[in-house]
């Protein structure tokens, strides 16, 4: 588990994030209600600012490379690689 807190339309939540899970679904398993659409790395509505940890995705059909050096992350396809803690934002 990893500590991650969630910076959402200006509500602030926490949730732990399993090695095994994705980020989009440790956030929903909390509750949290992180946006999203496909789920599968298509459509950009998961898209987050994501900090605290090296992580990778599993597919990214939306992203560009300066993107994810800015941190940008699809939620939905995004596991982690570190222990965190992580924050989450949805600031662009
Ligand atoms: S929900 Fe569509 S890219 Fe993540």
């Amino acid at each position: 588990m990893a500590h991650t807190s969630v910076e959402l339309d200006g509500t602030d939540y926490s949730c732990e994030w399993p090695a095994e899970t994705t980020l989009l679904q440790a956030m929903l398993d909390a509750g949290i209600p992180a946006p999203h659409s496909c789920t599968m790395g298509q459509c950009g509505a998961c898209q987050c600012t994501l900090e605290g940890g090296d992580s990778h995705m599993l597919n990214n059909d939306v992203l560009s490379d300066y993107d994810v050096e800015d941190d940008q992350r699809l939620a939905c396809q995004t596991m982690r690689d570190s222990e965190g803690p992580y924050e989450v934002s949805y600031l662009f």
